[in-house]
C-alpha cells in the first residue's frame, strides 16, 4: 500500500470522527449539557391545564411559544460565579541554580575561566555526568510544568468563555483564590495578575472605584456590567487573618479592585414607584475572625460588615447577594470541609494561619444581618474555598424567643439559633416551606480548576411580584477534567500534522508516478 493511501485511511477511518466529535463537544459543551441560568418560575406551581388549541392562530402561537418564551422568561439577574482558579506560577517550577536550563555548561565555563585549561578533563568529566543526571531531567520537568501552566490558563479561559457565551450572564464574579499563593513576590504577583486579565479572563474588566462609589442603583442587564468581573480576595491572594497586612491588600486592590464594596441594581422598569432592587455585597472574609496580625484592618472590616448588614440597611424588599471567600460555619459532615482553625506560633504573632469556615459567632452575625431586623428578608450567600463545593440551607426561627432576644441585646450570640442542612434535605424535609422558620441559602461554588471538572456556578434571581420577594435559584455547568481538553487539542494537532504530511506525500508520489509514465509516453511517441 502506498504511504499516501495509508495516511488517508488513518485520517478518515480513525482520526477524523473522534477529532470532530471531541472538538464539537468541547466547544459547545454548555449546549450539549443543557446548561443555563434557571428560569423564573412561580414558587407555588399551579396545576397544569391542557387546553386544545381552538384555532389555527392559537396553534401557531402554541408552536412558537417554546422559542419565543425563552428570551422573555430569562431571569433579569444572572450571576456567573466561578471559584478558586488558583493560577500557579514560578513557585511551582523546579528550582534552578541559574536562570539557564543547563547550569552545568555555565559551571564548566566558570571553571575553565578560573583555573585554566589544566582542569578541563576533570571539569568536563564532572559536569558531563551532572549534565545528564541533573540538567536534562530538570529541564524536562521545567518545560513540562511551563506547558502545563500555559495549558491550564487556556483551559480556564475556555471554561469562562464557553459558559459566558452560551449562558449570557448579567454579572460575573470570581470568588477568591485567583492566584495560587499569597507568599509570592511583587514581580510574580504582577505576572500572574497579568495572566488573569490577559489570558484567563480576557475581555473582562476590573471593578474601578467609579463603578461602586455612586451610591445609587443601576439597571440590571447593562452591557457595562457584563464585562466587569468582581474579583474577590481569597487566602491565596492576601493571606489569612494572621498574615494579611496593608501591603498585601494594597497590591491586590491595585490589580483586582476593592476588597469590600456593594453595588445595587434595579429591575429595568419605569412603571410604578418602587422598582425592586437587589444588592450585591462583596465582603473580605479573610480578616473577620481573631486573632489577626493587623487589628486595625480587623476592626475596619468588622465595622464595614456592621454598617452594611446592621446600620445602613436598604429597603426591606431589597435582597442581598453576599459574595465572599470563606464558607460559613456548619457542623462536620455537611460539606466536604468541616470546621477547622489553625494558628501561627506566638513568635509569629499567633494569628489565624488557616481556617475552613468562619467562626460560628461571625457566621451567625452575618446570617442575622442578611435576614434583617424583621428576620424575613430574602438573601443568598455565595463563596468558594472548599474546592468540592456544597449547597446548604441555614434555617432559624422567624421570631426570636425572649431569651435569645435578651442575649442579643446584651451583645452575646444567642447561640444555637441557626441550623445548617444540605439544601436538598432542607427542601425534602419542608424546612424551607415551614412558616415558623426563615433561612438563607449558601452556595459554596465548586472550583473551576480542571481537577474539579471546570465548574461554573449559575445563580438566577427574579422578582416574585405576588410575594413581593426576590427568588433565587442556583445551577451549575461542568466542562470535564482538563485531560479531555488536552486530549482533544492534541488529537486535532495530530490530525492537522498528518493532513499536511498526506498532502506532501501525495504530491511526491504523484510526481514520482507521473515521471516514468511521461518518459514512457515520450519514448513511444
Ligand atoms: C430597558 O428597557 C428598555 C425598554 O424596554 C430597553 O430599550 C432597554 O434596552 C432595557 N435596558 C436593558 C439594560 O436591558
Ligand atoms: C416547623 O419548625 C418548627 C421548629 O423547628 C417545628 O417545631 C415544627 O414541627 C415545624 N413544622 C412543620 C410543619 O414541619
Amino acid at each position: 500500500m502506498k504511504l499516501s493511501a495509508f495516511l488517508s485511511n488513518l485520517i478518515i477511518h480513525f482520526l477524523l470522527a473522534p477529532a470532530l466529535i471531541g472538538t464539537t463537544y468541547l466547544y459547545l459543551y454548555p449546549l450539549f449539557q443543557g446548561c443555563g441560568f434557571p428560569e423564573p418560575r412561580s414558587q407555588t406551581p399551579e396545576p397544569a391545564t391542557c387546553q386544545a388549541p381552538s384555532s389555527p392562530q392559537s396553534l401557531l402561537t402554541a408552536l412558537q411559544a417554546p422559542f419565543q418564551s425563552r428570551e422573555g422568561s430569562k431571569a433579569p439577574f444572572r450571576l456567573l460565579a466561578l471559584a478558586d482558579p488558583q493560577l500557579e506560577g514560578d513557585t511551582s517550577l523546579p528550582p534552578h541554580e541559574d536562570e539557564t536550563p543547563f547550569p552545568s555548561l555555565v559551571r564548566l565555563r566558570h571553571e575553565i575561566a578560573e583555573h585554566g585549561f589544566s582542569r578541563v578533563p576533570h571539569a568536563v568529566r564532572v559536569e558531563t555526568s551532572r549534565f545528564w543526571t541533573e540538567d536534562i531531567s530538570n529541564a524536562i520537568r521545567t518545560y513540562r510544568k511551563k506547558l502545563d501552566l500555559w495549558g491550564n490558563d487556556l483551559y480556564l479561559a475556555h471554561v469562562y468563555r464557553s459558559v459566558r457565551w452560551w449562558a449570557d450572564p448579567t454579572h460575573v464574579a470570581v470568588l477568591g483564590d485567583l492566584l495560587g499563593s499569597q507568599w509570592i513576590g511583587d514581580e510574580e504577583f504582577t505576572s500572574r495578575s497579568g495572566r488573569f486579565w490577559g489570558r484567563v479572563f480576557k475581555g473582562g474588566q476590573k471593578i474601578e472605584f467609579g463603578d461602586i462609589s455612586g451610591g445609587g442603583s443601576e439597571v440590571m442587564g447593562e452591557a457595562k456590567w457584563k464585562r466587569k468581573i468582581m474579583a474577590l480576595a481569597g487566602n491565596h491572594d492576601i493571606g489569612y487573618a494572621g498574615d494579611v497586612d496593608d501591603a498585601r491588600i494594597g497590591r491586590f486592590e491595585e490589580a483586582f479592585g476593592s476588597v469590600n464594596y456593594e453595588a445595587t441594581f434595579r429591575l429595568n422598569e419605569t412603571a410604578g414607584e418602587d422598582v425592586p432592587e437587589l444588592r450585591i455585597l462583596v465582603l473580605n472574609s479573610m480578616i473577620l475572625d481573631e486573632p489577626a496580625k493587623d487589628t486595625r484592618l480587623l476592626d475596619d472590616t468588622r465595622e464595614y460588615l456592621n454598617r452594611k448588614l446592621y446600620f445602613e440597611l436598604p429597603a426591606p424588599e431589597t435582597s442581598t447577594v453576599l459574595l465572599t471567600h470563606i464558607p460559613l460555619y456548619k457542623e462536620a459532615g455537611i460539606c466536604v470541609d468541616g470546621p477547622f482553625f489553625d494558628y501561627f506560633d506566638e513568635a509569629y504573632g499567633g494569628g489565624i494561619k488557616e481556617q475552613n469556615h468562619l467562626s460560628q459567632a461571625m457566621s451567625e452575625r452575618i446570617l442575622d444581618g442578611v435576614i434583617g431586623p424583621e428576620r424575613d428578608r430574602a438573601a443568598v450567600i455565595l463563596n468558594g474555598h472548599d474546592h468540592s463545593g456544597c449547597h446548604v440551607y441555614h434555617s432559624t426561627q422567624r421570631m426570636l424567643d425572649i431569651e435569645a432576644l435578651m442575649a442579643r441585646e446584651a451583645g452575646e450570640s444567642p447561640g444555637d439559633t441557626w441550623d445548617a442542612t444540605r439544601f436538598e434535605s432542607a427542601a425534602a424535609q419542608a424546612t424551607i416551606a415551614n412558616k415558623s422558620l426563615t433561612g438563607v441559602e449558601e452556595v459554596t461554588v465548586r472550583s473551576m480548576m480542571g481537577s474539579y471538572g471546570g465548574n461554573a456556578g449559575l445563580l438566577s434571581a427574579w422578582w416574585d411580584a405576588e410575594a413581593k420577594r426576590w427568588r433565587f435559584e442556583y445551577a451549575h455547568c461542568m466542562c470535564g477534567v482538563q485531560h479531555i481538553w488536552w486530549a482533544v487539542h492534541v488529537l486535532d494537532l495530530v490530525l492537522v500534522a498528518l493532513g499536511i504530511l498526506w498532502v506532501g506525500v501525495s504530491a511526491v508520489e504523484l510526481v514520482r508516478d507521473d515521471g516514468p509514465r511521461v518518459s514512457r509516453e515520450k519514448k513511444t511517441s
